[in-house]
């Protein structure tokens, strides 16, 4: 292969290391002007432009004024399937998915009604500046290869699962302990691993999964190297009382999964909005994570999220959208609701804390942080291109900012879809706002 060398010029800001262990200062890196050197898909450098440019003779340098470059968002949580009823009105979780989800997923399957929504899906991830996400699909296996060759033919790093799920859900919807084994099998053995694709055990969560399909997940869970885990984990107090009818000998919600050694690390539960100290220790030692998903707890009404108590546990979280409950693709409108949650509990959110849950607290939750995250020698060249002047208002407070920290704060509170102007993914561009 000839080596394709290509730099990249403006500011540039990425996360080192989680504030909560390094503090603020030493959590980033940031070049006012600077240079981010990608060869083959991968960051070679990244750092002062006025040291870098001499070594970039006769290489071509694309510049940008007034934008800001940062590895591109991870996405912990997210539901390809449920793209076309975001924004549905007025139900809690359980009213939630029988009114409008279960419907809508009979749809997908049709393999070419879900590589129609799978392309829109991935286009709506690029255009938002998420690169890497964490993703459910419906309980038909062809969902998933749908949205696997859509990953793949754009490189993208994605990981993703069939739903398991035999009961509490209508018979359209439900598959049996034995043919989600052997439908998730095959598929992981098609795509696990292939090119930049990740393959997720997916239980819905438990009350969708009789004991007979927790247990033979947690055998699959067990039975190739670095595969996935991701279901859902007390997000909803009737969902958790629930829980507590149909699975009476266990301790607690968390219990369920942990007694199917659906557990460890690359375990992914969305939600944690009600864990006792138990669970959070419990997700702690076993390197399980956990997905915030700010729109989503707020648009269903299921609660507020209590970073600070999961982060004192030491449980690795990353961020979600939970898109269709989750309200926007946006992971700056993630953050913008994640600050708000965080106020409504007499909280903070540093803007640095921010960009690091979008991007290599994600990386680490994911076990992906020595591929994704930020822009260290090596790893993959998924970065995105954000603009200063995205919008006339974002524009004009770009200008009364006085600092990094507030021009960053700005972004994640003002900005979304049309704050993002390129999206790169493997050193290609794979997105163009304008
Ligand atoms: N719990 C079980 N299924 C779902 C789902 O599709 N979305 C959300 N937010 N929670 C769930
Ligand atoms: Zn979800």
């Amino acid at each position: 292969m000839t080596s394709h060398v290509t730099a990249y010029r403006a500011a540039i800001l990425h996360s080192l290391a989680d504030p909560a262990e390094v503090g603020i200062e030493q959590s980033y890196e940031y070049f006012e002007d600077g240079v981010l050197i990608v060869e083959n898909g991968r960051v070679i450098e990244v750092g002062p432009a006025d040291q870098l440019l001499p070594k970039l003779q006769g290489i071509d340098v694309q510049e940008y004024r007034d934008a800001l470059i940062t590895p591109g968002f991870i996405d912990t949580h997210i539901h390809y399937p449920q793209t076309g009823m975001i924004a549905s009105y007025g139900e809690q979780l359980l009213d939630w998915l029988n009114t409008y989800t279960f419907p809508t997923e009979q749809q997908f399957a049709d393999k070419a009604h879900a590589a129609d929504v799978a392309g829109i899906f991935l286009k709506e991830l690029l255009r938002n500046g998420t690169t890497t996400a964490l993703v459910f699909g419906s309980v038909h296996k062809q969902s998933v290869d749908a949205f696997f060759e859509a990953a793949e033919a754009l490189d993208l790093r994605m990981i993703a699962g069939k739903v398991m799920m035999d009961r509490n859900a209508p018979d359209y919807l439900t598959d049996t302990p034995e043919s989600s084994y052997a439908d998730s099998k095959e598929l992981i053995e098609r795509w696990h691993g292939k090119g930049r694709l990740h393959y997720a055990v997916t239980p819905r969560f438990a009350p969708t999964s009789t004991p007979e399909q927790l247990a033979l997940a947690g055998r699959l869970f067990a039975e190739f190297p670095d595969l996935y885990m991701h279901t859902h984990l007390s997000e909803n107090r009737a969902e958790i009382e629930w829980v507590k009818e149909l699975f009476p000998k266990r301790s607690g919600y968390l219990d369920v999964y942990d007694h199917y050694q659906l557990i460890g690390p690359r375990a992914v539960f969305a939600h944690g909005v009600h864990l006792c100290d138990a669970e959070c220790q419990r997700l702690a030692e076993t390197g399980s994570a956990v997905a915030f998903c700010p729109t989503s707890n707020l648009f269903l009404g299921s609660g507020l999220f209590d970073l600070e108590k999961l982060e004192q546990h030491g449980v690795r979280v990353g961020l979600g959208t939970d898109v269709g409950a989750g309200t926007s693709f946006s992971q700056l409108q993630s953050l913008n609701e994640a600050y708000k949650v965080m106020q409504l509990q007499g909280k903070k959110l540093d803007p640095f804390k921010s960009l690091y849950l979008a991007t290599l607290g994600g990386a680490r939750a994911l076990y992906l942080d020595h591929q994704i995250g930020n822009f260290a020698t090596g790893k993959d060249a998924d970065f995105v291109v954000l603009d200063y002047n995205a919008t006339p208002l974002i524009s004009y407070r770009m200008q009364q900012a006085k600092s990094l920290e507030e021009k960053l704060f700005a972004l994640t509170i003002l900005g979304d879809d049309r704050a993002v102007k390129e999206t790169f993914a493997a050193g290609r561009r794979v997105h163009s706002r304008d």
